[in-house]
């Protein structure tokens, strides 16, 4: 397989929440050391080390952005898109917590289908619900 980085954060990934921007570039690099990881067949021990620091990472990222909505949302619609927006949170930790669950079993990894849902997860929520987000906070801070 091909050894290709992910990469999404161009102008249009900018949410503009400095904390934010910075956590989605530290998410990414994490992301594309799991990729590395297991494309150069890193021991099992140091790609499972690199796969619990996405998954902290990622916890702690979501977090952080759970509580600036927690803060910002306030009208019932707004709390219904949060609702999804954590959904999609949980649905990434997951994903990670599985991919740990087969490393350690020793199972087969479908490396490209990981890529694929990495890339894929990372694009549709940092450009649409990440920035719907970021969309509601630039707008609650200028009232
Ligand atoms: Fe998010």
């Amino acid at each position: 397989m091909k050894d290709y980085q992910i990469s999404i954060l161009n102008e249009s990934a900018v949410t503009g929440i400095e904390e934010i921007d910075r956590q989605h570039r530290n998410l990414l690099n994490l992301c594309n050391d799991v990729n590395n990881a297991l494309e150069k067949n890193l021991s099992s021990i140091s790609t499972r080390s690199i796969v619990r620091e996405l998954l902290s990472y990622s916890i702690y990222h979501f977090n952080t952005e759970e509580l600036l909505m927690q803060e910002y949302a306030c009208t019932e619609e707004e709390k219904a898109e949060i609702g999804e927006h954590i959904a999609q949170h949980r649905q990434f930790a997951r994903r990670i917590v599985s991919l740990q669950e087969k490393l350690l079993k020793r199972e087969y990894i479908d490396q490209e289908e990981l890529l694929v849902f990495l890339t894929g997860w990372i694009n549709d929520h940092v450009l649409n619900t990440d920035m719907a987000l970021a969309r509601l906070i630039h707008q609650k801070q200028e009232q």
